[in-house]
């Protein structure tokens, strides 16, 4: 096969020349196939919305705090509700159990509706801080929709924002090579994506946040990851080599993107996708949730450190023990935004949860 015959992931209304060169050199075929959701073309711009709550120990009891959050999602007059949503939830190293509902919707007028309509927006609103028994966080991503990037292992994987497609790419070109995910993202044709510099001093002390409801402004190009995993359809074989092999070397990179912002990463959550139903975590799909202040700083870890190295090789191994036998469901979607287009709000949250880690 040459790279002729192999699809774009950038979809055609959406392809510019190039003013930025393009990483993929002229002659590389990828080792394995992956794909890219295709959306409609009416879709300017995808919602991404966490909408979550902390609270300070460990608890999967029944949550009545996540079920007011679905609530609202679920009685929302239909042309208004999410395409998709499903929670999911993280113990953090403070030991605070985090859950949250991860929802999508086609545009952010349609995003904004849902809020007035359902009620979510004047109760969000109207939350204070001083009576309320645990910690809220809303974190909601806007991006054009050029700003937006999925690659997937398998044609039929259907995760995220890939609900809201209304087509799937054949074998895409970019991918199997280290800057692939620029190669992918339509608005790389024509901008380096530079995003803000780390900061090194922390600013002045505000106020406590497990006391106070504190607004982060967004950063120019912040780089948003969600990679997520799916064993729950493999064999048993399958099943036991991805867990010997993949899923500690997995755990590490995490661990390492969570407590080491100074590569630029501002949070990383490795998240359990939860039942709906039980509300108990789904052991066998999990993701993580990054927030990188560029895109170059997301690429330098996962080309480089040894943690996604690690995560990389295994994975060579396992693709090449199993070959076409390979069950394991892998995806990933990227974003990169604007200021305008991030929405961070925490109430009653500790000082590490999410981009509070920035301050
Ligand atoms: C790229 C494996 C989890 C970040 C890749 C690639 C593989 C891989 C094979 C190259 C893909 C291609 O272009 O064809 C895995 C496996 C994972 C995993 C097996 C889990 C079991 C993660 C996580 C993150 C991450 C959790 C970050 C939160 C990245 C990034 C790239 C990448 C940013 C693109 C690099 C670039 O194109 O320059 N990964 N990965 N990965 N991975 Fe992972």
């Amino acid at each position: 096969m040459s790279t002729v015959n192999l699809d774009s992931a950038i979809p055609e209304h959406l392809r510019k020349d190039r003013t930025t060169p393009i990483k993929l050199s002229p002659n590389f075929v990828p080792p394995y196939a992956s794909y890219a959701s295709r959306f409609p073309e009416s879709v300017k711009e995808i919602v991404m919305a966490i909408i979550g709550v902390q609270y300070c120990t460990p608890t999967y009891s029944s949550d009545t705090a996540v079920s007011k959050i679905t609530k609202f999602l679920n009685t929302a007059p239909e042309s208004m509700r999410p395409t998709f949503w499903e929670p999911a939830a993280v113990t953090d190293p403070t030991g605070a159990y985090n859950a949250a509902v991860i929802a999508y919707w086609p545009s952010a007028g349609k995003y904004e509706q849902w809020g007035e309509k359902s009620g979510f927006k004047s109760w969000w609103d109207g939350l204070d801080v001083k009576s309320e028994p645990h910690g809220w966080f809303l974190e909601v991503f806007t991006p054009t929709v050029d700003r937006w990037e999925t690659v997937i292992s398998a044609q039929d994987i259907k995760e995220g924002s890939s609900h809201m497609r209304d087509g799937i790419s054949g074998d895409i070109k970019e991918h199997g090579y280290w800057g692939s995910m620029r190669d992918r993202l339509p608005i790389a044709q024509v901008d380096d994506l530079d995003g803000e510099k780390a900061e090194s001093e922390k600013s002045e002390k505000g106020p406590d946040p497990l006391n106070a409801r504190i607004r982060i402004p967004g950063k120019k190009n912040l780089a948003v990851i969600r990679s997520g995993q799916d064993w729950s359809g493999t064999s048993p074989e399958e099943r036991k080599l991805y867990l010997e092999t993949m899923h500690p070397v997995l755990i590490k990179g995490m661990e390492f993107l969570r407590d080491n912002p100074e590569i630029g990463c501002y949070s990383c959550r490795f998240m359990d996708v939860v039942d709906a139903e039980t509300g108990k975590p789904d052991k066998e799909r999990t993701f993580g949730l990054a927030y990188f202040n560029e895109l170059a700083s997301l690429e330098k870890w996962s080309k480089s450190h040894k943690t996604h190295l690690d995560i990389f090789g295994g994975f060579l191994k396992y693709a090449k023990k199993l070959g076409p036998d390979m069950t394991l469901k892998l995806w990933h979607e990227v974003l990169v935004l604007e200021p305008d287009q991030q929405y961070f709000e925490y109430i009653g949250c500790h000082g590490k949860t999410g981009m509070l880690g920035s301050l």
